[in-house]
């Protein structure tokens, strides 16, 4: 299976980090430190490397140190054997990416070489936001398995907002409405099939992971409904029976965008019932499941970037979370204030396991 690990950083105003020049571990990196002091920041700069892209913000400037007009995240990337040099510039909103020297055909594509997964406080939007979040989940690993699904989705985006448009300018008897409906059958069912495809791969890895780092005796199971029937002439004929009702609200009451993925604890709904920490570890559970997929579907281990994640759990769940980190196989990094839990786990001994301290935007190795 091909590896890709981080192997060296250099950062310079990328926000509180001025110049940061650091050698990663291929496996577990520890990085502790007090509240703000550039924890998180350093694993969005190692994010960014990876996708040219923030997990915190869409805004770039953010990003830049305060009075500094530019910003770069450079980094050596261990590929299997092999080693390339990628680099993020940012300025005034812009970004430049590069591998080897090297423009990428798009972002996108810079992306894909380097697939990285996150948890961060912001991730809990997973389980406790809207449907939208879960969506997304489903679409960024259909992409990994079948890359066509992106269009697909945004093709049905358009017939949406297209019948959408005509039933409230010209009312639900105008004549092209059968076409729109009929390109909505068809690219959202691809959407459908993709997202089951991808719920397949999904569910039962999360279900596992849950079932090495939850509570015991408490099992997760997730379900993805259809936000339409399955069958194109039961979806085009509910769509058509739903002209006069989808005027009236201002949008399609039914289709794949109404998708969800369901998730509960037992037999209770997690998205209103689950505890603070019950949330956290589903939301841990549904990414490493993720991870899980990536690895089958791109024949690849992505590098794993944790942020503050025992924050909210408990001791009992903090060890299994980092016991089952202990069997992972690709690097993962990961902050904390409490390193001493770390060890309490007893990850100290872990082979090739690195540690630093983030001090005001320093980092240090400790060991
Ligand atoms: N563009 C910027 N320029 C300069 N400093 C910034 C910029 N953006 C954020 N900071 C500062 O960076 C500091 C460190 O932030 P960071 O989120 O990395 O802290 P942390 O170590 O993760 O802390 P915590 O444990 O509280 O999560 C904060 O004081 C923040 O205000
Ligand atoms: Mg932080």
């Amino acid at each position: 299976m091909r590896s890709v690990a981080v192997a060296s950083l250099s950062i310079r105003d990328f926000r509180n980090l001025a110049k940061v020049d650091l050698d990663l571990g291929p496996g577990f990196n520890v990085l502790s430190g007090d509240n703000g002091q550039g924890k998180t920041n350093l694993l969005e700069a190692v994010y960014v490397l990876a996708t040219s892209r923030s997990f915190r913000t869409a805004r770039l400037d953010e990003l830049v140190a305060a009075g500094a007009e530019t910003s770069s995240v450079r980094g050596r990337v261990a590929d299997s054997g092999d080693v390339r040099e990628q680099s993020v510039g940012m300025r005034r909103g812009l970004r430049a990416a590069r591998i080897d020297g090297k423009r990428p055909p798009s972002l996108a594509a810079y992306a894909l070489n380097t697939p990285v997964v996150v948890f961060h406080p912001g991730s809990l939007a997973l389980t406790a936001g809207g449907g939208a979040e879960r969506r997304r989940l489903l679409d960024r690993i259909a992409l990994y398995s079948s890359p066509a699904s992106l269009e697909e989705a945004s093709s049905y985006g358009q017939a949406m907002r297209a019948r959408q448009r005509v039933l409230e300018k010209r009312g639900e008897a105008a004549g092209d409405l059968d076409g729109w409906e009929e390109l909505m059958v068809r690219h959202g069912l691809a959407v459908s099939q993709g997202r089951g495809a991808a719920a397949d791969l999904l569910i039962p890895a999360a279900e596992r992971a849950f079932a090495r780092i939850g509570p015991q005796g408490l099992s997760l199971s997730i379900r993805y409904q259809r936000g339409a029937p399955p069958d194109p002439e039961a979806f085009r004929a509910e769509l058509t029976r739903r002209r006069v009702q989808d005027r009236a609200r201002g949008s399609a009451t039914m289709g794949p965008h109404r998708d969800e993925l369901a998730l509960s604890l037992g037999a209770l709904g997690v998205r209103a019932m689950a505890s603070q920490g019950q949330h956290r570890a589903v939301v841990l559970a549904l990414e490493l499941g993720e991870i899980d997929v990536i690895t089958v579907t791109r024949g690849v281990r992505p590098v794993l970037l944790l942020d503050d994640v025992s924050s909210e759990l408990d001791r009992a769940r903090t060890a299994s979370l980092l016991g089952a980190l202990r069997e992972e196989r690709g690097q993962v990094l990961l902050t904390t204030t409490r390193p001493e839990l770390i060890d309490a786990a007893g990850l100290s001994g872990v082979e090739g396991r690195m540690s630093f301290r983030v001090v005001r935007g320093e980092v240090w190795v400790t060991d």
